[in-house]
């Protein structure tokens, strides 16, 4: 309910301006039967009552509209300016469910109070209603191009006003009932994806793990990685390095992505992939196709969708590429410098580093500083020149490698310090 007290209508059907006027918007003649007095509808018709503001310089005109309305169990609320609508949308603690709006009053017109409503998305749903001495298509026409609901002329029947109040009351219910079911659809929908993306991560944090199981020398490497990757990529883009392509990438999924670089290990035998020593030149070919498996990995789990998948976009340029090198020497396709897409140029870095400072049955892990001389000297060689020193200050960083040394030494047998071994020369 507003604030204010509703005026108490004491106009009574004849006191209608349509009759005060003489005229009628209808030319039938009606009949006895039609002049009785109306049966009040049963509760069960009878639609719940609305809070109605009347708004009208003239005071019979508003009057009479009040007597209509509170006949039929609505609550007016009369208002003879403009600017008193706009003041009782602004402080009434309940808002009208409709407004009944004249088109001629001094200070705002209807128009400017309409222009008004519709420009303030509060007050913006509330429906309009047009009531005015006006008939002309113009006026009409002007009025519902600002947004009103309806528009009827002063000498419009009671009758057929309750009936388009009733209807256009009706639609502002339905209209907000679809908007809360879209609402809660919206939200039903976020909830759902919020469970796809845990489902995702999962997943892949599932098949990351499972590639580390089989290439069991590697324990640990993706999560470091991806620790890696998370403070390189804040400091590439603090640096402002590359930072006009990864400002247009989500990190979290960049960083899901990261999880499957190593996937193409999957399908290498373990007679090479758990070998107990250095591998052969033959072993060493069959061991760097992991970067074509990987790929075709991923181009299956995308299918035939052609629906983007960027995390999937993002882990088949990584799975491919991780091992070029920027002079064109690496593996699988020998691309050089930019050529080698962004993932596969930042995977890189991380990749080689986590396996510089990993221990190995065959290897004690780097120290710190000879690791970090082999990976300054890759600068243009092995890495991308540009990154080098973002990934400097950030291996230095005792919270993002505890103090340069990866933990949990892989256990088994090793076989792939072709990153580490190749970088270091
Ligand atoms: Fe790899």
């Amino acid at each position: 309910m507003t604030s204010r007290s509703p005026a108490s209508p004491q106009a009574e059907q004849s006191d209608c301006p349509c009759r005060v006027s003489g005229t009628s918007d209808t030319s039938e003649t009606r009949s006895p039967e039609e002049s009785r007095p109306e049966e009040p509808p049963s509760a069960m018709e009878r639609p719940p009552a609305a809070i109605v503001a009347v708004v009208d310089d003239n005071e019979t005109a508003r009057k009479h509209l009040c007597a209509v309305l509170k006949k039929e169990g609505h609550l007016p609320v009369p208002l003879s300016k403009g600017s008193l609508l706009l003041r009782m949308l602004e402080k009434a603690p309940q808002l009208p469910d409709l407004i009944l709006l004249d088109l001629v009053m001094p200070e705002l017109s209807g128009y400017e109070t309409m222009t008004r409503i519709m420009a303030d998305p509060r007050f913006s749903d509330i429906p309009v209603i047009f009531v005015t001495a006006a008939g002309d298509v113009d006026s009409q026409l002007r009025a519902l191009d600002l947004g009103a609901v309806d528009y009827v002329t002063k000498l419009c029947e009671p009758k057929l006003l309750l009936r388009r109040i009733a209807t256009h009351l009706q639609q502002a219910r339905d209209r907000k009932t679809l908007k809360l079911l879209l609402r809660e659809r919206e939200a039903y929908v976020e909830a759902l994806r919020d469970n796809l993306s845990e489902l995702k991560h999962d997943m892949l944090m599932a098949i990351g793990d499972l590639v580390e199981f089989r290439d069991s020398v590697t324990g640990g490497h993706s999560s470091r990685t991806v620790r890696l990757l998370d403070a390189f990529w804040d400091e590439l883009l603090r640096t402002g390095v590359y930072a006009d392509t990864l400002s247009t990438w989500d990190k979290d999924v960049f960083l899901q992505s990261s999880l499957l670089h190593d996937v193409g290990k999957i399908p290498i035998p373990d007679s090479i992939l758990l070998k107990p020593g250095i591998l052969t030149p033959e072993e060493r070919e069959v061991m760097k196709r992991h970067t074509e498996y990987g790929a075709k990995i991923v181009d299956r789990i995308q299918g035939d969708s052609t629906v983007k998948k960027t995390f999937l976009h993002h882990a088949r340029r990584m799975a491919a590429t991780h091992h070029e090198k920027w002079d064109g020497t690496g593996y699988m396709q020998g691309l050089a410098g930019e050529d080698i897409p962004l993932e596969g140029r930042i995977m890189a870095y991380a990749d080689v580093y986590d396996a510089l400072i990993s221990d190995r049955p065959y290897k004690r892990p780097f120290p710190k500083d000879e690791a970090l001389r082999i990976m300054r000297e890759g600068a243009g060689r092995h890495f991308d020149p540009h990154m080098m020193k973002a990934f400097l200050t950030i291996v230095q960083r005792d919270d993002v490698m505890e103090d340069g040394v990866a933990p949990d030494p892989g256990p088994a047998p090793g076989n792939c310090l072709m990153s580490a071994m190749s970088a270091a020369g």
